[in-house]
Formats: structure tokens, C-alpha cells, sequence
């Protein structure tokens, strides 16, 4: 008889704008039956929806800035909570302040989580601006494609459903420059602050995605618990 497996520490995927979190989190939420939970993603759902909370992320999201902490914190607040991220979650996209990182310590301390595992993607500066101006993604799944490295089998449409394969309004020339930026002043201190606690792991994000997954399979098999019985 098998137990049940979770996860027994969060992960966080951490990188650059381009450096392959949603690919890999998409395929490890697959792989471990846990939420992936990207703020980004949430909150392009609420710009597509014409929700409040999604006019006020989407004038940040334009101009490659961050959104305010209060909204992102609110938002990743509620998310972490359902019962669905009770047998562990993916992080992709957050902490991307030392404030966001903060209080998602105090989160996962009231809710009895160990601290997080955080893996890191080194990607170079010219991998990440192909990467971004090739990506496309689809409308109705969300699964993520790059015509260069990783096209669709018919042009412009999912493998998986069909969907339309769109760009991110936010994968401009002069919009990707912005959001590198922002990531070195806001989110590199983030990588810091859990450096300093012994919490990242490096691995190459410039591998294949396959390689890069293996790599990252191998640190999360290390915190996969498996209760009951065998
Ligand atoms: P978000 O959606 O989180 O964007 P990002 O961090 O800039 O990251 P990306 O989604 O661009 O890249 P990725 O690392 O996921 O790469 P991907 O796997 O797609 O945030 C968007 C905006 O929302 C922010 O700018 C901000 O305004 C707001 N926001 C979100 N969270 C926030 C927060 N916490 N606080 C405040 N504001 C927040 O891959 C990229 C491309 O490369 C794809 O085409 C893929 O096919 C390809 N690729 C991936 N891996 C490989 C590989 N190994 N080899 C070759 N190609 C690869």
C-alpha cells in the first residue's frame, strides 16, 4: 500500500524575467500534484477578467514595474491558504520584495510550514532577452512555447488544445529592459535575504528544459514526504 505524497516544504522558483519558472513550475505542479501558484499569471487572469484588482495591477504590469505589496501580499495571502496547497505549493513569481519575502515567512510560520526551499535560475543576460522576445503563450491554457526554441507543432496554435498563441504585452523590447531593471533593485535582494538563511539552491537555467528540470526534480525529491503506510 502507498501513502500519500506531499511536499514538505514550499519551493520557490526564483530568476530573471525569462529564466523558465513558469516552464518548470507548470511541469513540477504536473509532476507532484501541488498548485503552481504564479502572482503574475493571477493577476494577468484579473486584467483579462476587467476586475479592479486587475486595472490596478495593469498599469504596473505595462510598464514592467512592480505591483504594491498590499495587493500582491493580499492576493498570494488568500491563494496560499485554500486547502489545496495543504499538501505543498510552487511558488513562481513571489516573493519578489524583501517586505513580500518577510511576510511570506510569517504566512508559512502561522500555517506550520518549514521554511522554503528556494531554487535559484542563473540564466545570462542575452539567453533571457531571446527567450522573452520568442516566448508565446496560450489563451486558453496557459502552456508557454518560444518560436525559436520550443515552437508549436501548427503555427500559432497549443499543441495541447488548440488555443491561440499569444505574446505578453509586457514582452516589448523597451518593457523587457524595464523589468530587468526592477528585478536587479527589487528581487536580487530577495535572493539575498534567503541566501543569508541557507535556503537557495543554484541550478544552470541555461541547460534544455528537460535538463533543467532534472535538476530541479533532484532537489525536490530531497523534501517529498511520503505518509502512511507502504
Ligand atoms: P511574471 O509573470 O511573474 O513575469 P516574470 O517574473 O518577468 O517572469 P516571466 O514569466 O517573464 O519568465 P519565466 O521565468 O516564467 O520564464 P518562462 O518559463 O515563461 O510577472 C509579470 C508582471 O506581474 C511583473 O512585471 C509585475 O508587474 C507583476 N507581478 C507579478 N508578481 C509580482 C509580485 N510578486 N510583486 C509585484 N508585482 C508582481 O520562459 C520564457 C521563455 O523561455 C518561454 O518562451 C519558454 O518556452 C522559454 N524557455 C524556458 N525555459 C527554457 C530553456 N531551458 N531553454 C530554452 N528556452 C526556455
Amino acid at each position: 500500500m502507498g501513502g500519500t505524497k506531499r511536499l514538505c516544504r514550499p519551493v520557490i522558483l526564483m530568476g530573471p524575467p525569462g529564466a523558465g519558472k513558469g516552464t518548470q513550475a507548470q511541469v513540477l505542479a504536473a509532476r507532484y500534484g501541488v498548485p503552481h501558484i504564479a502572482t503574475g499569471d493571477m493577476f494577468r487572469e484579473h486584467v483579462r477578467q476587467g476586475t479592479p484588482l486587475g486595472r490596478e495591477a495593469e498599469a504596473y504590469m505595462r510598464r514592467g514595474e512592480l505591483v504594491p505589496d498590499r495587493v500582491v501580499v493580499a492576493m498570494l495571502a488568500e491563494r496560499i491558504g485554500r486547502p489545496d496547497c495543504a499538501a505543498g505549493f510552487i511558488l513562481d513569481g513571489f516573493p519578489r520584495t524583501v517586505a513580500q519575502a518577510e511576510v511570506l515567512d510569517r504566512l508559512l510560520a502561522e500555517a506550520g510550514w518549514p521554511p522554503p526551499l528556494v531554487v535559484h535560475f542563473a540564466v545570462a543576460h542575452g539567453v533571457l532577452l531571446r527567450r522573452l522576445a520568442g516566448r508565446r503563450v496560450c489563451t486558453v491554457g496557459g502552456e508557454i512555447y518560444n518560436i525559436y526554441d520550443h515552437p508549436p507543432k501548427v503555427a500559432g496554435r497549443c499543441d495541447h488544445d488548440g488555443g491561440e498563441l499569444v505574446q505578453r504585452p509586457d514582452d516589448s523590447e523597451e518593457v523587457i529592459q524595464e523589468r530587468l531593471v526592477t528585478y536587479q533593485q527589487h528581487t536580487l535582494p530577495v535572493l539575498d535575504y534567503y541566501r543569508r538563511a541557507g535556503l537557495v539552491e543554484e541550478v544552470n537555467g541555461e541547460g534544455t528544459p528537460e535538463q533543467v528540470t532534472a535538476a530541479v526534480v533532484a532537489l525536490v525529491e530531497k523534501i517529498v514526504c511520503r505518509d502512511g503506510r507502504l
